[in-house]
Formats: structure tokens, C-alpha cells, sequence
């Protein structure tokens, strides 16, 4: 469903992926892992097609998304929900109208339906009464909590986590996982999450793949990589000083 081959993209010169390939397939939920500013959340935005590579492709159920404009990008982005890393809210917006923006946008709802999903949704997450808030007057776990929400509210059958569950409490980081699991058993959807949480982590994806220098260095199921005996990874888990991953 997801298909990334050979990407590279540098800033200022500077490459930030060199040769990234991996796929995830239709229903899978795969697990992107890997040290902080090294191109997660940069791969995410090339899946969506916010941002294009300087070489190599990404496909979408085959289609290469580099060849497409106006309409049919509008379309397939309509296919996807995506939680960014920072919530990305409308600060003129109440929660509720945050909510409803991309049903009003992208579906032919009545206003009552609409009303309906949003709040069903916000009880999910453990925002009920929040509807009339606005960004500015919720907490960080608070953002967090309506940006996930909206990413799920079209039921979007592709949807990208860019960290989800940072800087919320422990109770509600797990909540928010045990939710992305079991609205997986339920709608299906096929996902890419970013997070540092590995050991929910493992137990909600099919598969993870661990960037490192610019490339995936390791892709497989979570008991792979558990047993995996390759250096960076056995460090990256364990969270030791020691081991070959450089700081600087
Ligand atoms: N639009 C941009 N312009 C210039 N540089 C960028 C841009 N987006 C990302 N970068 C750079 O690319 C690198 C990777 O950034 P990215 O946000 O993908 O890291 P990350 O792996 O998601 O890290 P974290 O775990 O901290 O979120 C960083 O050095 C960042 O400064
Ligand atoms: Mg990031």
C-alpha cells in the first residue's frame, strides 16, 4: 500500500536521508523508530507528499505521488489522517471546530452527524466536555489528545502518528496506544507511528523499521528486532550510553 524506494532529501546541503526504502502493507501498522532529529517525521511528510525528494519515490497503492497535482493530491491526502509531531490545531478554532474541519471539508455529513462523530470521538480520548476550548486554553496532553482525534475522525484508511503519546502522562500514553489497537481491530486502517514508547510500541505493530544514519538499518516483526543482535539496535533498545550511536 505504501511503497518508499531510495529517498534521499538533504537541507542546506546537509542530507538528512540517504537511500530510504520500505514498504508497509494494506492493514499493517509499522513502527518507525529511531534517535531524535535524524528524518522521522521528515519521511512522514514525504508519504504525504508534503515534502518531495530529491531522488527516489514514493508509492500509494502503486501510484507514484511525485507525478501528482491539484485534485488527485487532494484526493489521495484525503485518503490519510495525519497526527503531527506538533499537533498542528487551528488556534481559532474550538476543539469541536477542529474536529469537524475536515468532515465539513472533505465529506457530505449533515451538520447532526458531524456532531455526533466529534463527540464520540472526543469521549475516546477523554475529552468530552473540552468541545468549546480552544488551543490556547488546553493543556499539552490536552492538544495532543484533540490532535489525535482528529486525525481519526474521517476514518481515514491510511494514518500517520508522528508521536502520539510525547509528553502525555503514562496512564493516558497508554490509553492513547491501547486506542490506536483497537480501532486498528476494528476499522482496519494501515499506519506509520513514530514514537519512543517501544515497548507499547511492539505490542501494536506488525513491524518496525529503525532509521539510523540516513537509511532503514533493520525492518522486521518486533521479535526480531528484539533478538536482533546488530550493535545499534541492541543499544538503541536498551537505551545504553555505550555503543556505536554517536550523540554528535
Ligand atoms: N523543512 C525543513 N527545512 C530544513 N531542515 C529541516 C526541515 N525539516 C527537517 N529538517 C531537518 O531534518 C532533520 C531531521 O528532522 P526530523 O524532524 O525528521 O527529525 P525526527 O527524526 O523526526 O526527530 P524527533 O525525534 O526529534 O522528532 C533535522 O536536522 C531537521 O533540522
Ligand atoms: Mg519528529
Amino acid at each position: 500500500m505504501i511503497r518508499i524506494e531510495e529517498i534521499h532529501k538533504s537541507f542546506n546541503g546537509f542530507p538528512v536521508l540517504k537511500g530510504v526504502s520500505f514498504e508497509v502493507k494494506k492493514g499493517e501498522i509499522l513502527a518507525l523508530i529511531g534517535g531524535s532529529g535524524k528524518g522521522k517525521s521528515v519521511i512522514l511528510k514525504h508519504v504525504v507528499g508534503l515534502i518531495t525528494p530529491d531522488q527516489g519515490h514514493v508509492y500509494i497503492d502503486g501510484k507514484d505521488i511525485g507525478h501528482l497535482k491539484g485534485k488527485e493530491l487532494e484526493e489521495l491526502r484525503s485518503r490519510f489522517g495525519f497526527l503531527f509531531q506538533g499537533g498542528a490545531l487551528f488556534s481559532s478554532l474550538t476543539v469541536f471546530d477542529n474536529l469537524a474541519f475536515p468532515l465539513r471539508e472533505k465529506t457530505n455529513l449533515k451538520e447532526e452527524e458531524i456532531r455526533d462523530r466529534v463527540l464520540q470521538e472526543l469521549d475516546q480520548v477523554g475529552l468530552a466536555g473540552a468541545e468549546n476550548k480552544f488551543p490556547a486554553e488546553l493543556s499539552g496532553g490536552m492538544l495532543k489528545r484533540t490532535a489525535f482525534a482528529r486525525a481519526l475522525v474521517t476514518k481515514p484508511e491510511i494514518i500517520l502518528f508522528d508521536e502520539p503519546t510525547t509528553g502525555l502522562d503514562p496512564v493516558i500514553a497508554h490509553t492513547i496506544l491501547d486506542l490506536v489497537k483497537s480501532v486498528h481491530q476494528h476499522r482496519g486502517f494501515t499506519a506509520i507511528i513514530v514514537s519512543h514508547e517501544l515497548s507499547r510500541l511492539f505490542q501494536i505493530a506488525q513491524k518496525v523499521a529503525m532509521l539510523h544514519e540516513g537509511v532503514i538499518l533493520t525492518i522486521g516483526t518486533p521479535d526480531e528486532f528484539l533478538s536482533s543482535d546488530n550493535p545499534v539496535v541492541r543499544q538503541f533498545v536498551s537505551g545504553s550510553l555505550e555503543g556505536p550511536i554517536k550523540l554528535y
